[in-house]
């Protein structure tokens, strides 16, 4: 009852209990409640780390403030709280809230990095995101639902680069995303790939030009728990270059070229 308090904000995974970090897995083994959104985080991951006699609290039937609350008496009661947040906890992950309160509370606070939905559907694409010469930014974004968009994060400026962009939170509403997407410019055979519960056992995975999006969207009956990916690097065409780093004309700290003397002059620069 009198231990020191602290909130651990967890980075949970994708869903594949596997996916979950050592870390996540010591510090959920540690905690007195542990609080998890049923929709996003497998049950079993949680019961399979929560130490016996925790308290373990799904977060989605309660209100912020009395997510608050818990962390309130956690502090007065001298207790660990482990917030399982899906994915990595610092995208989307409505945790800017959660740190606020904590130091309105005076309680400390650290955050485990977790694996990010976008890590896991670039895995079950099989596919690399950023490829030389073809598109080396990587856009996190959203459409505006009912969280409206800064005035200078519209989805189809964003479009305007033709890079790979990941869309969270958007494939409600696919015919719009569709709309945003060409109108910022993408061609409409521009390659798109779905991923719904990514690494869970149900995942499903979509492929097609960005001009079939809303029908294939709509046509699976996806409408949450996915990711849009969109931009070149998703196609599968011969054109993608190949990274400097492997190349055999270039020398880095690890892998030097024929003379190591000027290597290692230019290295201490
Ligand atoms: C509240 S955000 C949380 C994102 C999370 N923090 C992350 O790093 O993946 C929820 C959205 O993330 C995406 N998402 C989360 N888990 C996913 C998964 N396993 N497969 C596909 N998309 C997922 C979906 O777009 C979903 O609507």
């Amino acid at each position: 009852m009198s231990g020191a308090a602290k909130v651990w904000f967890v980075g949970a995974g994708p869903g594949a209990p596997d996916l979950l970090t050592l870390r996540a897995a010591k510090v959920i083994g540690e905690a007195d409640i542990v609080i998890w959104a049923r929709s996003l985080i497998d049950e079993q991951t949680v019961r399979e780390h929560a130490r016996p006699g925790a308290e373990v609290v799904p977060s989605d039937e309660r209100t912020l403030e009395e997510v608050v609350a818990l962390y309130a008496r956690a502090k007065a009661q001298g207790l660990v709280v482990a917030r399982l947040q899906s994915g990595d906890p610092t995208i989307y992950g409505a945790l800017h809230e959660q740190l606020e309160a904590c130091r309105r509370l005076a309680l400390p606070f650290e955050i485990v990095p977790g694996v990010s939905s976008v890590s896991a559907a670039g895995a079950a694409l099989g596919q690399e995101l950023t490829i030389p010469e073809v598109s080396q930014s990587l856009i996190f974004t959203r459409r505006p639902t009912r969280t409206s968009m800064p005035d200078n994060e519209e989805l189809q400026a964003f479009a305007a680069h033709g890079t790979t962009m990941a869309l969270f939170l958007s494939v409600r509403r696919p015919r719009e995303l569709q709309q945003d997407l060409l109108d910022g410019g993408y061609a409409p055979d521009t390659p798109c790939a779905v991923v719904y519960k990514a690494s869970w056992p149900d995942e499903v995975v979509i492929r097609c030009a960005l001009q079939d999006l809303a029908a294939e969207v709509r046509g699976a009956k996806i409408t949450t728990q996915a990711l849009v990916l969109v931009g070149p690097a998703l196609g599968d065409g011969p054109d993608a270059g190949r990274s400097h780093v492997y190349d055999p004309g270039y020398g880095h700290r690890y892998r030097r070229l024929g003379r190591p003397d000027r290597y290692r002059k230019a290295s201490r620069g």
